[in-house]
């Protein structure tokens, strides 16, 4: 079955078109990032106003490049929640739309839960049940997983989320925005062990707190870099950089690995933006292995916004007998 898959959660326009939720025949995403670089942040009003002018043209893309026909397509899954609200609507306004005019079923899925299953556009997939931790610019949390319609929260971040604690890092480095991809750049000739945060908080194993850091990064900057400016010594900004993200993977790495030790689960999977960080991959893959836990990550593409993954997701919800209605609308939980 060919599934149409409709992401417009933030500032992405995505549209895809998956088969038997694995084989990913195209998969279009148009950003309007370069819009908003000069606020330093995503603005809701830009994000929606480019997604109403692009979304026709994304899916007409998306057909063009999978070689087939909107009648070949047999259900359109479309994100619902959560996300920028003015963004959601459009998504599923074109999805109802498309539905309405096709006949084809239409399904509304979770933004974050089709981040727990862009791991099964690979090759090799987990075994239910696993734990899934993602981590994007609008969410941290952890998953116990049992199956595609059985996903119970068991932690969340309770203020800033973990991406974007690196996008504001970055701004106070003035490095610009997204701050992921900048920060792990500048951490690779930092020297993690100039200085050292701490986001742990291991009082609640399974909940996340990032705003406490992005402050002490902020004093340490204030602080310090002016001498160091002045004193002529390099590497500040990489040093921090790399401090800031070394604190950060060691939470992720403990609280998902004490999520899996108390779920007794010995497959981790994870999803979203800052899953695409390589040194992330790289110790938690290690400190899973060590503990005997596999590690499932998406491919970088699958980690950051995409339909694909909320095609996968739709096929396997319909397979189950879920479908939507022309009620569909935005949750607000
Ligand atoms: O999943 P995503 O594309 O969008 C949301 O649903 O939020 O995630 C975007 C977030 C941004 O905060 C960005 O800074 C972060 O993911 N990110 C990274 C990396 N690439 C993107 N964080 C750390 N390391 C990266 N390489
Ligand atoms: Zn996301």
């Amino acid at each position: 079955m060919l599934v149409m898959g409709i992401e417009t959660s933030c500032d992405e326009t995505s549209v895809s078109v998956v088969k038997n939720g694995r084989t990913v025949l195209s998969n279009v995403v148009s950003s309007s990032l370069r819009f908003h670089k000069q606020y330093g942040g995503i603005v809701p009003e830009i994000a929606f106003r480019k997604q109403l002018e692009t979304i026709a043209q994304v899916a007409e893309s998306a057909l063009r490049e999978a070689g087939v026909d909107l009648k070949d397509i047999g259900l359109i899954s479309v994100t619902d929640s959560p996300g920028l609200l003015g963004s959601l609507v459009v998504g599923i306004s074109f999805a109802k739309a498309v539905s309405i005019g096709t006949g084809i079923p239409l399904l509304g899925v979770n933004h974050l839960h089709s981040h727990v299953f862009a791991g099964f556009l690979e090759e090799k997939k987990p075994r239910f049940p696993f734990t899934a931790l993602i981590v994007s610019g609008g969410h941290s949390s952890l998953y116990y997983v049992r199956d595609f319609d059985r996903i119970r929260l068991m932690g969340s971040t309770k203020d800033d989320a973990c991406g974007e604690a690196f996008d504001k890092v970055a701004k106070i480095l003035q490095q610009g925005y997204p701050g992921g991809p900048v920060i792990e750049r500048l951490s690779k000739k930092g020297n993690a062990g100039r200085t050292r945060f701490n986001c742990l908080n291991s009082k609640e194993p399974y909940n996340f707190s990032f705003s406490g850091i992005k402050t002490a990064v902020l004093y340490y900057v204030k602080k310090n870099a002016r001498k160091t400016v002045l004193s002529g010594r390099d590497g500040f900004v990489c040093d921090v950089a790399a401090s800031f993200q070394d604190a950060v993977i060691e939470t992720l790495v403990v609280k998902s690995l004490t999520a899996c030790k108390s779920k007794k689960t010995k497959r981790l999977v994870i999803g979203g933006g800052v899953a695409a960080n390589g040194r992330l991959r790289t110790v938690l893959s290690r400190e899973g292995a060590a503990k005997g836990i596999e590690v499932f990550f998406p491919s970088r593409e699958y980690c950051m916004d995409n339909a694909a993954m909320v095609a996968c997701l739709g096929y396997y919800l319909y397979k189950k007998g879920h479908t939507s209605d022309l009620k569909l609308d935005i949750h607000f939980n």
